[in-house]
């Protein structure tokens, strides 16, 4: 294999360790491999002219605090306020964004101020809808979380919101804004791939914490959570810490692992390959087997779904380690999203003659097969084209750029890339899959209707 390491930079310094390692097990035989690290827009420039946009955090549980400590990077935001339902996770909040600022358990006397331009929502999905709408109703700007909505109903509404008040909004799947898929995206664009007709995806995990078995913390009780207010738009029923911290499980609040986990799979094939639309059609299946405690959603689920121009095929496994890979399968070669890393491997498209189909073909009409085939293609084969790897430095957070570029349009009033109409189209994409799992049929999306039907 030979590795050409002209593109390495000395800004990100990269071990020959790591360098090899990007590359490896990916090379064809013959076949060159050039590897470049990729480098993060400057946060300077990703700033837009103006004061730094004033945003409240609502919900500053796991996510809530990462996007917190994450914003700690992004000068062009500062964090005015918070707001949760638990008194720890205000605590925890607090602490993660590394100064006092006001908190609150209710966040609608954050929305009141005139000094707080833009929201982040943290909150369980199936609150987005109700706090996008009053923050939205308050004249803020909005980054939501994914999945945006908890069903196709919410979603509706919020995009209608957002356009009518002319919001700007961003849906938190932060690979969107994450330079190892906008190289894809170039790449894809370029048409280097050829013709791309299957994507494949999954996201797999193999433990509790892949399967939100997280553990309740001792001091959890209806005094130090805001039960009530947790279960408004959500059926009644005695607290339940599990139900607080495992939220995901439970179709009240989350869509399983289609809402966690496939939304990043969808968003990431929206971007690369810039089809901003609701698949047609979904089937899938499924089981639960490991993790069954009780929850309501499957912890293996596979879809199949029709995008237009291209099958998608994407899987979710909580029972076994296998990352969390993107393949688009290209005529000409095959792109690898794997993490931070992608890797562009052409495949062999250079005439041969034909081997497998002669062997029922006696010598002498081989020969005579082989001499013409040569006559026809006097030249020597081309090269094979090189493996190309990308990748991003080892200490890369794109969530900081999906903030940056958040807070970016909040200046510009320029919409970002996953906007509401995106994370709409991305969320409905989930909603179809569980649609097939749950009524054991082919998801339709009803685009007249705006519905999904069986
Ligand atoms: N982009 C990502 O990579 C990523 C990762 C994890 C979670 N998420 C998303 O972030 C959101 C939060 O997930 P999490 O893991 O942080 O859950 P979590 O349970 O740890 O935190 C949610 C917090 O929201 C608070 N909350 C709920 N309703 C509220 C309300 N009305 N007012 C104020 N606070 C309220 C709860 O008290 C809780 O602390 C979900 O939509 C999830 O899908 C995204």
């Amino acid at each position: 294999m030979a590795i050409q390491p002209e593109k390495l930079t000395s800004m990100h310094p990269i071990s020959r360790r790591d360098f090899v390692r990007l590359g490896a097990g990916t090379v064809a035989a013959g076949a060159a491999m050039k590897a470049t690290l990729l480098h993060p827009a400057s946060l300077a420039t990703e700033t837009a002219p103006g004061e730094p946009v004033r945003f409240v955090s609502i919900g500053t549980g796991i996510r809530g605090c990462e996007l917190l400590r994450s914003a700690r990077k992004v000068p062009s935001g500062v964090c005015v306020g918070t707001a949760d339902l638990y008194e720890m996770h205000r605590k925890a909040g607090l602490e993660a964004w590394g100064a006092q600022v006001p908190t609150s358990g209710d966040y609608r006397s954050l929305l009141d101020r005139k000094d707080v331009d833009a929201v982040i929502v943290a909150t369980s999905d199936h609150l987005h809808r109700r706090v996008v709408l009053d923050a939205v109703a308050a004249g803020k700007d909005v980054y939501c979380e994914k999945p945006m909505s908890h069903n196709v109903a919410d979603g509706l509404a919020m995009v209608d919101a957002v356009a009518a008040g002319k919001r700007i909004f961003a849906a938190g799947s932060q690979r969107v804004s994450n330079i190892v898929y906008k190289k894809a995206a170039e790449i894809y664009a370029s048409g280097r791939l050829g013709e791309v007709h299957l994507i494949e995806g999954h996201s797999d995990r193999n433990s509790p914490s892949g399967a939100w078995v997280y553990p309740v913390p001792p001091d959890a009780t209806a005094q130090t959570i805001d039960w009530d207010s947790f279960l408004r738009d959500a059926p009644q029923r005695p607290f339940d810490a599990a139900r607080f911290f495992r939220w995901r499980c439970f179709a009240d609040y989350g869509e399983g692992v289609a809402g966690d986990l496939y939304v990043h799979l969808i968003s990431g094939i929206q971007c690369v390959t810039g089809i901003n639309a609701i698949p047609s059609r979904a089937y899938s299946t499924g089981s639960l087997t490991h993790f069954n405690d009780g929850r309501d959603f499957p912890d293996l689920l596979a879809t199949l779904y029709d995008y237009p121009g291209v099958t998608v095929s994407l899987h979710c496994n909580q029972n076994n380690d296998a990352g969390e890979p993107i393949i688009f399968c290209g005529s000409e070669a095959t792109m690898t999203i794997n993490g931070n890393t992608l890797t562009v491997t052409p495949q062999n498209t250079v005439p041969q003659p034909e081997g497998y189909g002669l062997n029922g073909w006696t010598a002498a009409a081989k020969q005579q097969y082989l001499d013409e085939w040569h006559a026809a293609h006097p030249a020597p084969p081309p090269k094979l084209a090189d493996v190309e790897t990308y990748a991003a430095p080892p200490d890369y957070d794109d969530t900081v750029d999906h903030l940056a570029a958040f807070f970016r349009a909040a200046r510009t009033r320029e919409h970002v890339v996953e906007d509401e109409v995106f994370g709409n189209n991305a969320a409905i994409a989930c909603h179809l899959a569980n649609h097939s799992y749950f009524h054991r049929t082919i998801a339709t999306w009803n685009a007249s209707a705006k519905a999904i039907q069986s």
